[in-house]
């Protein structure tokens, strides 16, 4: 039987900063370290969510999907901003599905979690709550998973843990998803980088193990974040399957772009970028 179609919004990469009075000088150095060449203007950042937030709406999307890096180095303040711009939004919050960033991991190894406990708490049921986490929505489901990992702010990595990785491949036997598109959303790509000292320094470890539940599982798709720009990717070959999104903070005040997609019958296709 075919299923009304469905759509899906992505962002990713918006690196929010708590608004700070003092303006950019009072910002600490890991914070003007990480965020080299982007302005420390809090508010303008706060906005350009705000607009695609409001783009997405007016595209009529059933679900929202944000791949990491909600915050620039993930303190208690940070997701406060986050909080307050995804309320403010008025989109309902089981419309709403987060997985954090490496960038939201660079303060405390268990920022994300309190952030869950905390003020985003409406959103915890469905984003990256823990290994396992799924989240129903009629056509398809949503398999959010956190890859981040406190580290120096030097490095950039993440890691597809074997509780994450265990629980994911328990989800995909599991025969209630096998009408449905399966979409998992995590924040770094998949795939390797080509140079080896690269991958250590920003890669995912654990990137074969992904890669290898994609092969053996043809219906799912991942959309992720991580590299600041759109991508579309096959596993194997046939149709493109692992899908990036811009930065939000990336994109000028006045071009904010937001990733469409559509879910018909099982599987999601590319639906392009609006501008907000
Ligand atoms: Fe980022």
């Amino acid at each position: 039987m075919s299923v009304k179609t469905t759509r899906i919004a992505h962002l990713s990469d918006l690196h929010l900063l708590e608004p700070n009075p003092d303006g950019s000088r009072s910002y600490g150095f890991d914070v003007r370290f990480v965020s080299l060449g982007r302005k420390l203007d809090a508010r303008e950042r706060m906005r350009k969510v705000t607009r695609a937030l409001e783009a997405a709406q007016r595209a009529g999307v059933d679900h929202v999907v944000v791949s990491g890096d909600l915050t620039e180095t993930g303190t208690a303040r940070q997701f406060e901003a986050v909080a307050e711009v995804f309320h403010d939004s008025r989109i309902p919050p089981s419309q709403v599905t987060m997985v954090p960033g490496n960038h939201d991991a660079y303060t405390a190894p268990r920022a994300w979690r309190e952030a869950l406990d905390g003020p985003l708490r409406a959103y915890a049921e469905t984003s990256a709550h823990g290994p396992g986490a799924v989240v129903e929505r009629p056509g398809f489901c949503i398999l959010p998973i956190d890859v981040a990992c406190h580290q120096p702010v030097t490095r950039s990595s993440g890691e597809l843990s074997m509780l994450e990785a265990d629980a994911l491949e328990r989800r995909l036997r599991d025969p209630a998803f096998s009408r449905k598109a399966v979409v998992v959303v995590q924040h770094h790509p998949p795939n390797p980088h080509r140079v080896p000292a690269w991958q250590w320094i920003d890669g995912l470890r654990g990137w074969a193990r992904m890669m290898k539940l994609l092969e053996q599982n043809p219906e799912v798709q991942v959309l992720h974040g991580h590299l600041h720009y759109a991508v579309n990717r096959m596993v194997v070959n046939g149709r493109d399957r692992i899908f990036g999104a811009p930065a939000v903070v990336s994109d000028k005040d006045d071009a904010v772009r937001v990733r469409l997609y559509e879910v018909r019958d099982g599987v999601l296709e590319s639906a392009g970028l609006i501008a907000a």
